[in-house]
């Protein structure tokens, strides 16, 4: 009877062939699996940061204060979606659930090219169309988040800023990705620091964004402290992107004609 040799090259190529062919299968197979779980995490993530920025969940916790949950948390905003360059509701040109301005923002279809003197957040490129997160009560507008991003020293930082009722004062801002480094650049993400947002002023009296990140701040009693915000020590590049990117968003290049035209108009027109 004749022998085969198991271990002849054919046989060892064979075998290698088909172990790469199972793990590839399972490696994908997994991947496509997790895909709905990863969206779905990614957009909890969203939430949580927006309800950050809005002062509705606490940094250390996923439920609001009374026990809520984060998707109970987030049903009490409106999401709609702004004409950048109008100010206007733009709702049916987009499909507000799914629409990533980020991702617009890298089509040139989708996006106007900045020109360097008014790109002071380094994005190169911005979206025609954005997303705004309002919050309501009884009394009217409560709160009103935008998305803001703009570069810092590493690479671009991504967050939200929220806006109290008066449209000029800040609830919050908080960044939920950034390759700034730990320690320096990466105290954005200090709870000490995002809470001394809690108050200032955005906008000065012509209505211009303001904000200064200062390493030496105005007397307390001065119009120019309610400005201020402490710059991050060590980390001159991040603290300047950040200034930058607030001023940038709230300016005419970002929500600036919209945010005008939500204090002439009020929520039902925008
Ligand atoms: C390893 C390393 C990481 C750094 N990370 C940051 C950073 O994340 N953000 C930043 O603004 N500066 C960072 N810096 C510091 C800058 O290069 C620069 O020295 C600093 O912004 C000077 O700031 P200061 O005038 O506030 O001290 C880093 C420096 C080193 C050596």
């Amino acid at each position: 009877m004749a022998s085969t040799n198991r271990d002849s090259l054919g046989n060892t190529f064979l075998i290698a062939v088909a172990l790469c062919l199972v793990c590839s299968v399972v490696v994908s197979s997994l991947a496509v699996m997790l895909k709905p779980i990863q969206q779905e995490n990614k957009i909890l993530d969203q939430k949580k940061n927006i309800l950050r920025a809005a002062g509705m969940l606490a940094a250390d916790s996923v439920v609001g204060p009374e026990g809520e949950s984060v998707d109970e948390l987030f049903s009490e905003f409106t999401v709609r979606a702004v004409n950048l360059d109008t100010g206007e509701y733009v709702d049916d040109a987009v499909d507000v659930a799914s629409y990533d301005p980020i991702k617009a923002a890298g089509s040139p279809s989708q996006s106007v090219s900045l020109g360097t003197e008014e790109d002071i957040a380094t994005l190169r490129r911005r979206e025609n169309i954005s997303l705004v997160y309002l919050k309501t009560g009884p009394t009217g507008l409560e709160k009103l988040v935008i998305p803001v991003r703009g570069y810092g020293l590493w690479g671009t930082l991504y967050g939200y800023l929220a806006l109290d009722s008066d449209l000029n004062t800040i609830t919050g801002l908080g960044f939920y990705n950034h390759k700034e480094t730990p320690g320096l650049g990466g105290e954005v993400d200090n709870g000490n620091w995002k809470a001394a947002w809690r108050g200032v002023r955005l906008f000065d009296e012509n209505g211009k964004p303001a904000v200064r990140l200062v390493k030496q701040r105005s007397p307390a009693s001065s119009v120019a402290a309610s400005y201020e915000v402490d710059a991050l020590s060590g980390a001159t590049f991040t603290t300047r992107g950040v200034q930058n990117l607030v001023n940038f968003w709230a300016g005419e290049g970002g929500f600036g004609p919209y945010i005008e035209r939500l204090k002439i108009n009020g929520l039902a027109r925008g």
